[in-house]
């Protein structure tokens, strides 16, 4: 998890870490494909269902529509979706956006999610629920989350926070170390 006041730029390092902007200087890598997921869902969510916005984000790969769907069921399935396949977007809660997204991206094979504030407009409940699951997909597929928030309780389900002030990681390590130090 990253943590750091408004403006301290961790909206910035995830874009340059998701190729969504070229930083001035330095260097940057990741080795995995990346899939990015916004504060606010509907800024990406773009067809008319669950199932069919999961499938758009296959179209570059040209695979056969069987595989197409296999991946699209493995993706829903994988964060507890697949009941909601033919479900309307616009019939959705916030949270269940906020997954659709993530179902994204894992249809996608990404190794790496970033996720900047996704759980901003969630209420607590859908915010908790959310960042179990995505601890959980990590977990089960060994996949790697850069997670992005204001919200200190949500410490208690990372492995590791950095906290970034003005530009720069100024701490970096064990969460409840530096939940204690931000609560203060
Ligand atoms: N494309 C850009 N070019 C130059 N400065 C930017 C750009 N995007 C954001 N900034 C500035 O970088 C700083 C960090 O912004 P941001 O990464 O959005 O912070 P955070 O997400 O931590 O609130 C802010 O001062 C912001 O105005
Ligand atoms: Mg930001």
């Amino acid at each position: 998890m990253l943590l750091g006041n408004n403006g301290s730029g961790k909206s910035t390092l995830l874009r340059i870490l998701g190729g969504l902007l070229t930083p001035q200087a330095g260097e940057w890598w990741i080795d995995a494909p990346v899939g990015f997921v916004f504060q606010n869902p509907d800024h990406q969510l773009v067809m008319p269902t669950v199932g069919t916005d999961v499938a758009f984000g296959l179209v570059d790969e040209h695979l056969p529509l069987a595989d197409i769907r296999a991946r699209v069921d493995d993706a829903l399935a994988a964060i507890n979706l697949l009941d909601l396949k033919r479900r309307p977007i616009y019939a959705l809660s916030g949270g269940q956006k906020q997954r659709v997204a993530i179902a994204g991206a894992i249809a996608r094979h990404c190794h790496v999610l970033l996720l900047d504030e996704p759980t901003a407009l969630l209420d607590p409940d859908s915010q908790i629920d959310l960042v179990m699951r995505v601890r959980a997909l990590v977990k089960e597929r060994g996949l790697t989350a850069l997670w992005v928030t204001h919200r200190l309780v949500e410490l208690d389900y990372c492995d590791r926070a950095f906290l970034l002030q003005a530009g720069r990681v100024t701490d970096d390590g064990d969460p409840a170390r530096l939940k204690a130090i931000l609560q203060r």
